[in-house]
């Protein structure tokens, strides 16, 4: 079976001591995962040291970044790369989140570095793709999504794209409360998976994780799991609530 992901993506938000208290309590919350399934955890990257430690002796869990340069060294202030980061022991890395293509200027070209540096070092990229409003009301939104992943990620070789991930995003869903009703989310997620079939065959395409992002919820998240292409969930507001995001892990199939 194709792995089940619960990731959270933190944002920037949480102090230090918040970030702490929060993982303590959802070590404390019932969760369980199974072989196939894995919980992922998006922080800020100054907690990672942090959650790396406090998730230590947890199986099938894992701390990830929100972003990385597409270099891996050099005279780029302020900046973190996918080898450092996976100095401090990140695995997965977030890449082309809506919220870095819209204000941080990210376009499909550079997000194919930024996989390349994140493949380059054995680390699985979260790509995220996602429509906007407008988009999405033309009816268009097939032929967008199919843009960003031909853009983003169909310049790698079938053994790379396999270690990827996606996270389809419609952007109108996500901080919103309004989350794409399951068939919508189905829909979608199985019109990603025939393009990659195209490319690179049913059988590459059915390995790859395809995660639905945009208010998933503790009440929401076992419907839209259901359906056979949603393979778990990318999780933004609903991750900063213990036992909101120990019920999303706990709904994966
Ligand atoms: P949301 O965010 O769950 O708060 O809608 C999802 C995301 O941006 O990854």
């Amino acid at each position: 079976m194709r792995k089940q992901i619960a990731a959270a993506n933190w944002k920037m938000n949480l102090t230090s001591v918040e970030a702490s208290q929060l993982l303590n309590e959802l070590l404390a919350t019932p969760h369980s995962l199974q072989a196939h399934q894995e919980a992922i955890f998006a922080v800020p990257a100054i907690y990672i040291p942090l959650a790396v430690e406090k998730l230590a002796n947890q199986s099938n869990v894992f701390v990830a970044a929100q972003n990385c340069h597409q270099k891996s060294t050099g005279a780029y202030t302020g900046e973190i790369s996918a080898p450092m980061l996976a100095s401090v022991g990140v695995k997965h890395i977030v890449l082309g989140h809506s919220e870095r293509r819209e204000y941080f200027a990210e376009s499909d070209a550079l997000l194919a570095e930024k996989l390349n540096a994140v493949l380059a070092i054995d680390s699985t990229p979260i790509f995220c793709c996602g429509e906007p409003l407008a988009i999405r009301e033309a009816g268009t939104q097939n032929v967008f999504v199919e843009a960003q992943l031909k853009n983003g990620l169909f310049h790698l070789t079938a053994a790379q794209i396999v270690k990827v991930v996606i996270a389809y995003e419609p952007i109108w869903a996500i901080g919103t409360g309004k989350t794409a009703s399951s068939e919508q989310a189905q829909e979608i997620h199985a019109y990603i998976r025939s393009v990659l079939a195209t490319q690179y065959g049913e059988a590459i395409a059915q390995e790859i994780s395809i995660l639905y992002g945009g208010s998933v919820k503790a009440s929401n998240a076992k419907e839209l799991f259901s359906q056979p292409d949603v393979d778990g969930g990318l999780v933004g507001g609903a991750s900063l609530i213990a036992t909101e995001f120990a019920a999303i892990i706990n709904a994966l199939k």
